[in-house]
């Protein structure tokens, strides 16, 4: 049965390091699944991630930076998730449209409509089956990654502790406007637990 699955949050959520836990369990009880992310997942995306990412862009426009992440996941979607659905995997990916409503539309005041009309252009409509969404304050999101080592820093993670407030507000407000596809993980709960729930989350709607 193919799937869509997104997993969202904010910075230092452990969505990232969940979802390979998360992979390997689903795998290892036989289903096929495709672990992508996002900005990124191929050899063209991954230039435009670069491009968006990197330290050195201080210049860059907001618009261009929601026009360069939707760029990117067009040609994802192209090159690796549609094909993937089309063959009946179950597709698990980290970030996709929500990222740029939340923090495109919501913190960085493009407006949710105008970074949603950008992505139903480049997406052709497409939404996930399930969204996952690791819920953190942001306060302990940071400071998470503050302290983990193998975490790089990234151009968005360097905004002001209000910007990263504006991306959880929009997440929460996204998940009450899209309330047939979104579940919250509470992302504060120590690793396992987070991992429980969203593997539970998970397995229902594929049970469904
Ligand atoms: P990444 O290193 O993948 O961060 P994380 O581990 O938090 O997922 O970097 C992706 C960054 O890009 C992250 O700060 C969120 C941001 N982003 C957007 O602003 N808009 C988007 O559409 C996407 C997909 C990501």
């Amino acid at each position: 049965m193919s799937l869509f699955i997104t997993f969202e949050g904010g910075e230092g959520s452990g969505k990232s390091s969940v979802l390979k836990l998360l992979d390997e369990r689903l795998r290892q009880e036989g289903y096929q699944t495709v672990l992508t992310r996002e900005p990124g997942g191929t050899p063209i995306a991954e230039q435009i991630r670069n491009v968006i990412l990197d330290k050195a862009n201080t210049k860059m426009d907001a618009r261009t930076e929601a026009l360069l992440y939707a760029a990117s996941r067009r040609q994802h979607l192209v090159e690796k998730v549609w094909p993937a659905l089309k063959e009946g995997k179950l597709v698990l990916c980290d970030r996709y449209l929500d990222s740029s409503l939340a923090y495109q539309g919501g913190a960085r005041g493009l407006g949710i409509d105008n970074v949603l009309n950008v992505n139903m252009f480049a997406t052709e409509g497409t939404f996930p089956d399930l969204t996952l969404l690791f819920d953190i304050e942001p306060e302990m999101g940071l400071a998470r990654i503050a302290a983990s080592a193998s975490r790089e820093v990234n151009r968005l993670d360097l905004e002001k502790l209000d910007f990263h407030h504006g991306v959880r507000k929009t997440f929460l407000s996204l998940a009450k406007r899209y309330p047939d596809r979104f579940v919250i993980i509470d992302a504060s709960q120590p690793i396992e637990k987070v991992l429980e729930d969203a593997y539970q989350t998970v397995k229902k709607r594929l049970e469904k």
